[in-house]
């Protein structure tokens, strides 16, 4: 197999308005070698994600395979953000059906193991969505982690959630498979909801992109129906600040930190406790994006989403 320079990632994703984002910024960078992409139930259900990802995929003319994760949280009942993102999951553009061609017919858990096994370097993999997938496949296939680069995650959050009081929607919709991830041992980066903040998209932006091509089109259709954030005020994409730290991680501030997941909290089960003053003493587990330049990452948006067709 010819050796590439690009990184090797497999993603793992619930689309999602802000998913959709990510991944045309993803999927057209000369940087990433996309391997495999996985969906689980999140932002709507497995079958709508799955089926949104299809769509994307064949409004993109791409052939990439896609695997179905789990329909469910480890333990907990399903919780969705359809209030954000239309019970769709995509409102807002009338996308072609999918190309049902790019859906294999085994489980994400098994297409993931399968590729990092093959893989002739270790793979990053990149999570947009609830850690279900990711917990299975460290407690099914744990050979597979050797071959596991680092895994960059959106998720989680400083200090107020976005679900909860303090918690964060993919740590929270199950928070026993991201404490299973947290406390893996594997290379964590995590990219928490305070950056998503930053990086809002304001109408300048999203003007700029509808004028960009017919992705950009796509996607100011899109923005018109994302309930994160206003138009007016800014939408909050957080999913695309982890390819932002994947392509150009010089734009954030990044600190090595403990990070403990609160599971059992009346109020606050799917808590990301980091401990930003080293109040526990419990050893660093992860690298947490502090901050960003919330300049750098805009000019980074348009300029990856003037690579889509
Ligand atoms: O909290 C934001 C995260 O939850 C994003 O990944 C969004 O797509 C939803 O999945
Ligand atoms: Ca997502």
């Amino acid at each position: 197999m010819e050796k590439t320079n690009k990184r090797p990632i497999i993603i793992d994703t619930d689309p999602g308005i802000d998913d959709a984002m990510a991944l045309a910024a993803a999927l057209f960078s000369k940087e990433l070698d996309v391997q495999l992409l996985t969906t689980v139930a999140g932002n709507v259900s497995l079958e709508k994600v799955t089926r949104n990802l299809l769509r994307l995929l064949t409004f993109w003319d791409l052939k990439i395979p896609v695997t179905k994760g789990a329909s469910q949280p480890l333990l907990r009942a399903a919780r969705d953000a359809s209030e954000v993102h239309g019970e769709s999951g995509l409102a807002g553009f009338d996308f072609p059906d999918g190309n049902q061609e790019n859906l294999l017919p085994e489980s994400a858990v098994a297409a993931m193991r399968r590729v990092l096994i093959a893989a002739t370097e270790p793979v990053t993999i990149v999570a947009l969505a609830p850690l279900t997938n990711l917990a299975l496949l460290l407690r099914e296939y744990p050979e597979a982690k050797e071959k596991i680069a680092e895994i960059v995650m959106m998720g989680g959050a400083l200090g107020r959630g976005n679900f909860g009081a303090y918690t964060e929607f993919n740590i929270g919709v199950d928070p026993e498979a991201a404490r299973i991830v947290f406390d893996s041992g594997l290379k964590l980066t995590m990219v928490p909801l305070e950056m998503g903040s930053i990086a809002k998209i304001y109408p300048e932006e999203s003007q700029k992109m509808a004028s960009l091509n017919q992705t950009g089109r796509m996607l100011y259709s899109l923005l018109q129906h994302y309930r994160s954030g206003s138009l007016d005020s800014g939408l909050e994409m957080y999913d695309s600040t982890v390819i932002a730290y994947l392509l150009n991680p010089s734009m954030f501030t990044v600190e090595k930190l403990s990070v403990q997941i609160e599971t059992q909290g009346a109020y606050t089960a799917g808590a990301t406790i980091v401990d930003l003053a080293g109040f526990y003493q419990e050893p660093a587990n992860c690298q947490v994006c502090v901050n960003l330049d919330s300049t750098k990452f805009s000019t980074w948006l348009l300029a990856a989403l003037a690579n889509c067709p």
